[in-house]
């Protein structure tokens, strides 16, 4: 088997003079990030009420509202990191989440009430679950590199508590996909 030597690239003094020149800091790009993602959980907190008035099953509408209260501490542990970074405590537009949010949205509006629409809702969910778990991620990793450890600390937190979340959705979606295809087999025969 042929193995691939990789070649280090050495930057020409030009290139080396650009980087130095530039304002733009790895420090810059977490501050960025850590805007987006509380504008997103912030934006969540005013879209999670109506996706628990949407569900029908009694433990997604439950899970739903316990991860209102999850969400708003984790609103609260940001602010926790903008402080240790002496920062003001601003959000920044998050088009990712802004999208994931629409989406289970039409999912209210598309679908009536019902097993089929929790699952739909589910979906929705995990998506932003997902999302999450990368955003915090990344944070963590950037935090650390930056020798920022409490931040680091805070946003691992998060980060567990939303990989908790999208756990607890699996789980439920199990139970709750069977029941919709029961449905749909009773409304078949
Ligand atoms: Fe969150």
């Amino acid at each position: 088997m042929k193995t691939k030597t990789v070649k280090t690239r050495r930057l020409s003094p030009q290139r080396k003079e650009v980087i130095k020149s530039s304002k733009d800091s790895l420090e810059e790009t977490f501050e960025d990030l850590l805007k987006d993602i509380y504008w997103a959980e912030k934006h969540l907190t005013k879209a999670l009420p109506r996706m628990s008035k949407a569900s029908f099953n009694e433990d997604l509408k439950a899970a739903f509202d316990s991860h209102l209260e999850v969400t708003e501490h984790q609103v609260k542990r940001l602010e926790q990191c903008f402080q240790l970074l002496d920062k003001k405590a601003v959000g920044k537009k998050c088009m990712g989440m802004e999208g994931l949010v629409k989406e289970g949205e039409e999912v209210i509006s598309d679908l009536n009430e019902g097993h089929a629409r929790d699952a739909g809702l589910i979906a929705a969910a995990q998506k932003i679950e997902h999302y999450e778990i990368s955003a915090y991620g990344t944070l963590r990793t950037m935090a650390k590199v930056l020798g920022k450890a409490q931040c680091a600390q805070l946003l691992e937190e998060t980060k567990d508590e939303e990989a908790e979340a999208d756990q607890l959705l699996n789980d439920l979606s199990e139970r709750i996909n069977k029941m919709a295809s029961e449905m749909q087999e009773e409304e078949v025969e």
